[in-house]
């Protein structure tokens, strides 16, 4: 494997020393859109939070900021993405509010009906099935909690097609697809934004 395609491929599934580089660029270079994602979480006060292939384990900081009276669970299969979620979030493990996991979001373990809200920024592409996937958020939701996806490609930006055929497994997807695996998987109501300049789309759908 080629160093570039090795390196870019890092977003699936940090590894390594690529991956160690990768996350650390993506908690900087991922923060200006999940900021604009954030924003869109506007009239719920969630207490129990999950965030789903952290990576780096910004976002779940930013939540954590966001909802000084929250608690966040950060999820990601990739051990490297464990230790440095947990590295980040370090005074907030400590004093009780962030909790860091290894697990896979095909087959969650966390308890069901437990949370208000989940978040998911930049990782969907490389879930393997989105409804499946879907199924198992929709399960560990609390009735009417919620749950929220932030993606920098719409699904038809040539930047993110690209990367498409460069990393494997990755899959782009527009608001049509993503809303109706979301209904398939049991999310009633359905509401979705694109950014006005960039290609940046945020979902976000009510269990
Ligand atoms: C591009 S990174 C995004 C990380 C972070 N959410 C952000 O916005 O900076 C994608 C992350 O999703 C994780 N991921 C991908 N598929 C996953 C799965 N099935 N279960 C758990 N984590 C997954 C990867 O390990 C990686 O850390």
């Amino acid at each position: 494997m080629g160093l570039f395609k090795n390196y870019v491929s890092q977003t699936r599934k940090p590894e390594g020393i690529l991956g160690k580089m990768m996350l650390q660029g993506m908690n900087s270079g991922h923060a200006k859109m999940a900021d604009w994602g954030l924003g869109h979480l506007q009239s719920i006060d969630p207490e129990n939070i999950v965030d789903l292939g952290c990576g780096g384990g910004r976002n779940a900081g930013e939540l954590l900021r966001k909802y000084p009276k929250a608690r966040v669970t950060a999820i990601d299969y990739s051990e490297l993405s464990v230790e440095k979620a947990k590295e980040y979030n370090q005074a907030m493990i400590t004093a009780g509010r962030c909790c860091v996991q290894q697990g896979d979001v095909s087959s969650l373990t966390l308890p069901e009906e437990s949370y208000d809200l989940a978040t998911a920024f930049e990782t969907i592409y490389f879930w393997p099935g989105l409804t499946q996937c879907f199924s198992q958020v929709a399960k560990v939701l609390k009735p009417g909690g919620y749950f929220m996806i932030c993606n920098e490609s719409d699904g038809t930006d040539a930047t993110s097609l690209k990367f498409e055929k460069i990393i494997d497994g990755m899959k782009n997807y527009t608001v049509e697809d993503i809303t109706a695996a979301l209904k398939e998987a049991g999310f009633s109501k359905v509401k979705t934004d694109h950014h006005k300049k960039k290609p940046w789309i945020t979902v976000l759908a009510k269990k």
